[in-house]
């Protein structure tokens, strides 16, 4: 994917909600043929649409703007002065959606309803209605296209299930274990190397699979068997972040369902490896619609926004659909479809998977944060805000052990 013209990436510190506005007023503007020279100006102008000016230069009159990008933002600030033209109009537009997108934690709406809202106020000469009119025309991406995907992912492995139906009750819960670890070399491989890592530090070097589980536990077993099955999804370098980003989730939910109890403990894990595998889907789109979604995210969007203009649902309903063909339990299923949005769902686990999210090294990568809604899953959870005190979380070997390689 070819970087478009403008601000790179190490050059934007103006915050998510600019970055979002910038990248859709970016897609309208190629909608609406504007030229490369206005597109860098709208681009630039859009990063800056808060920022200060600097003081005694009068209006539009920031050091470091472009003059184009000086009558975008004049004419932006003040709809009476014409000298920005359509690109004025366009960044207009894009900052309103924005913002209502923004406001969906407070006052939760269909995307149809804002755009429904956006195209009365063209009517009535608010906005330009020839830009309104390329919102709902954004949306583009079908549910169908995204599970297209999913044929192309591997179909979820049964080990997965199965080493999660062992029940730490049984008596024979771990010759179980062993005989699931047993029929695959690179789980074997990889419960040993478990077993030999520095959070055990074994006295010596451990070299069967029944030393190593008896070492481990059940529960270490299981982690490893969870997280060797699902690596195979995420094999490919440009993936390996969202790798990481998924073993973190899974570690910090099965952190948060023992703090709170609010969910079984394994049961958080997996869905906090799985939770997105929606964007994973939304990666491997193809064609034109795949190539819109990695430019808007290549501009600095996350990936909620990105995937309401483009799609009209965010990544978690996608989740949700895969999870489904994959026979995942139905209550796993809800709490990974409401993790952008718990509030418009009961499940604790989707309370659960959104403060893991929120409290994820990459969360703003993916949606805006909303103190609002991460306040409101943690009384949910019967948790407070000490409970994400930096610290609070070690690190876990399995993230180092299984990041280290990525
Ligand atoms: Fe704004
Ligand atoms: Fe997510
Ligand atoms: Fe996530």
């Amino acid at each position: 994917m070819q970087a478009q013209a403008g601000v790179g990436a190490a050059e934007r510190p103006w915050g998510g909600h600019c970055r979002r506005v910038a990248a859709l007023a970016c897609e309208l503007g190629r909608r609406l043929r504007l030229s490369s020279a206005e597109l860098i100006a709208l681009e630039e102008a859009a990063l800056r649409h808060h920022a200060e000016l600097a003081p005694g230069a009068g209006e539009a009159a920031g050091p470091d703007l472009s003059p184009r990008a000086h009558a975008v933002l004049h004419s932006f600030r003040h709809p009476e002065h014409p000298a920005g033209g359509r690109p004025a109009a366009i960044l207009r537009v894009a900052e309103a959606f924005a913002e209502r997108v923004e406001f969906l934690p407070f006052q939760p709406a269909a995307l149809e309803q804002i755009i429904d809202e956006m195209n009365w106020l063209a009517q009535r000469g608010v906005y330009d209605p020839n830009v309104t009119a390329y919102l709902g025309a954004l949306v583009s991406i079908r549910m169908e296209d995204v599970l297209a995907t999913v044929h192309r992912l591997p179909v979820f492995p049964a080990v997965a299930l199965r080493a999660l139906m062992i029940s730490p009750e049984e008596e024979t819960s771990l010759e179980r274990m062993e005989s699931l670890v047993s029929s695959d070399q690179v789980l074997a491989g990889a419960v040993i190397e478990a077993a030999n890592s520095s959070l055990y530090n074994p006295s010596r070097r451990i070299s069967t699979i029944t030393q190593a589980l008896t070492y481990i536990g059940l529960e270490g077993a299981r982690r490893v068997v969870l997280a060797q099955v699902f690596r195979p999804l995420f094999a490919c370098r440009a993936l390996g972040r969202l790798w990481r980003h998924a073993v973190e989730a899974a570690v910090k939910a099965e952190r948060l369902a023992v703090l709170s109890g609010a969910a079984n403990a394994q049961e958080a894990f997996l869905a906090g490896l799985v939770h997105d595998v929606g964007r994973l889907a939304l990666h491997r789109l193809g064609g034109a619609e795949g190539e819109r979604y990695a430019r808007l995210r290549e501009k600095g969007a996350d990936a909620v926004f990105v995937e309401l203009m483009l799609c009209g649902f965010d990544h978690g309903v996608a989740s949700a659909e895969i999870l489904r063909s994959w026979s995942f339990p139905a209550h796993m299923v809800e709490a990974v479809e409401h993790h952008h949005r718990p509030e418009a769902s009961r499940s604790p686990m989707a309370a659960l998977l959104h403060v893991a999210e929120a409290w994820s090294d990459q969360a703003e990568e993916e949606d805006l944060p909303s103190p609002r809604r991460v306040q409101r899953a943690l009384k949910q959870l019967g948790l407070g805000a000490e409970s994400l005190r930096p610290g609070a979380e070690p690190e876990h070997w399995l993230v180092a052990c299984l990041t280290e390689a990525a």
